[in-house]
């Protein structure tokens, strides 16, 4: 298991280049399941939840060229009578459950192994499942896999919405099963993120037909076919925001190249009532100038276009060197607070209430070793081991590898103090 080694304490200065979207890359390769013909992604960063995404694509019959250099893959369906994504691979990313819906548009049959538990709380995917029940398949649960039956599927009327709002790769699911299915399906309630809309402009361009995109309401007129299409995937607002707190919590005064302003209007309000400067840049990008000393301030996560829960817990990180008391509610994810209890051993003074943490900001925080547990909240440790005193070091890093493209190549150039040390532990999750 590798680990990260940060030496605290340096204002990161310069430009960093953002990736492509996690999120938006991986219900997008799901799509080209849908496609005759061969589509090209562009944009594609190297991530490992990309790489689980193509050998479940390649165990479904498509073929994969990646060409990491250029950031471009290139998928081709050679045989579309496979229909199972297995337990092993399923079991290592919740996202494959976005294979879901556009085996049943295209296939009509789908054998989907039911992801398993997850770190930040409970994520059913009933919503998924009714959904998709709504536009006529059937569907059962037997062994640990979803087997659902597409055959008789017809446009509908579908309410998306759950008890924490609408679901992200649940619209996903429901736009790639309803683009090939007869008739108009109505989808209520449809989730905005940016990553959905981007899924929706890509079967476009292969030829479905979707109004409302970017709306909670996405109107889908079935089509009998779709082709191959070329695609550049939008860039990463997670990855953009987690370098904004970067630069924040070590005031610093950096430009993240590519990052687009208006997928993080609820983060950058954020850090502008803390006292930092961002500011738009013509050609595109942001800069992010930090003070010396941060203001506290709430926040609450909601689905887009509110604050995301995905920088949660590196905004937290953040507020706990502030000049006060601030409160951070989750309301996607209530249990989304593993990260508390790491930061606390770096002396931040954060308490837990159901789902609000009360982030008293502390003069200074103290490098330690902790541990990664989760993609985001092993972000906000590197956050914090930014600037706190002394070495940070971040275990269990393939967590952050998920989702990060060379995190610590890309501090390096903004100047941190990070290394990745190679250690041959084989990796244990428990
Ligand atoms: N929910 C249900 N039933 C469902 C589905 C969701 O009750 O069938 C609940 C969830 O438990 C949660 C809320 O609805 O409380 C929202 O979940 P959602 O389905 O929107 O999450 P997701 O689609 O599984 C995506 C991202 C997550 C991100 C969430 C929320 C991908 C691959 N994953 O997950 O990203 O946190 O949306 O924005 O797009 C990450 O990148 O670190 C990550 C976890």
């Amino acid at each position: 298991m590798d680990k990260l080694e940060i030496e605290g304490g340096v204002p990161l200065r310069g430009e960093v280049q953002v990736s492509g979207a996690k999120n938006a890359v991986l219900p997008i390769l799901a799509a080209t399941l849908l496609a005759d013909g061969p589509c090209v992604i562009e944009g594609v960063p190297d991530l490992r939840d990309l790489d689980t995404m193509l050998r479940i694509l390649r165990e479904l019959g498509v073929e994969v060229e990646k060409d990491l250099a250029a950031g471009t893959i290139r998928t081709e369906v050679r045989d579309d009578t496979k229909i199972r994504a297995p337990y092993e691979l399923v079991k290592t990313m919740r996202a494959s459950i976005c294979v879901l819906g556009p085996l049943l548009g295209r296939r009509k049959r789908a054998e989907v192994s039911f992801p398993g538990g997850c770190v930040i709380g409970p994520r059913p995917i009933d919503l998924h499942l009714a959904g998709l029940e709504a536009l006529g398949a059937e569907m059962r649960i037997e062994a640990g896999y979803i087997l659902a039956d597409g055959r008789h599927m017809q446009g509908r009327e579908i309410y998306l919405g759950g008890a924490y709002g609408p679901t992200v790769t649940g619209t996903a699911n429901q736009l790639m099963a309803a683009v090939l299915t007869p008739g108009t399906t109505v989808l209520e309630h449809a989730a905005c993120e940016p990553e959905v809309a981007d899924l929706a402009r890509f079967l476009v361009k292969m030829g479905a037909k979707i109004e409302g995109i970017a709306s909670p309401q996405l109107i889908v007129t079935g089509v009998s076919r779709l082709t191959g299409a070329r695609h550049r995937v939008i860039p990463d607002r997670i990855e953009a925001g987690t370098f904004l707190t970067a630069a924040a919590i070590t005031h610093g005064d950096v430009i993240i190249r590519g990052a687009e302003a208006s997928h993080l209007t609820a983060a950058i309000a954020t850090l502008r009532r803390m006292g930092v400067q961002v500011d738009r840049l013509p050609d595109g990008g942001l800069r992010v100038r930090a003070p010396e000393r941060l203001h506290p301030t709430d926040l609450v996560t909601l689905a887009h276009p509110g604050f995301p829960t995905d920088l949660q817990a590196q905004f937290m990180a953040t507020l706990a060197i502030a000049d006060g008391n601030s409160f951070v509610t989750e309301k996607i994810y209530p249990e989304r607070f593993i990260h508390v209890a790491e930061l606390t051993r770096m002396r931040a003074k954060i308490r837990k209430k159901g789902p609000t943490a009360i982030v008293e900001g502390v003069d200074y925080l103290s490098g330690a070793p902790v541990m990664a547990s989760d993609l985001r909240a092993s972000a906000a440790l590197v956050v914090a081991g930014l600037a706190a005193h002394g070495t940070t070091t971040v275990d269990r890093v393939y967590h952050i590898d998920r989702g990060y493209e060379r995190i610590e190549q890309k501090l390096q150039g903004l100047g941190a103090r990070i290394r990745r040390i190679n250690d041959k532990t084989p990796a244990v999750d428990d």
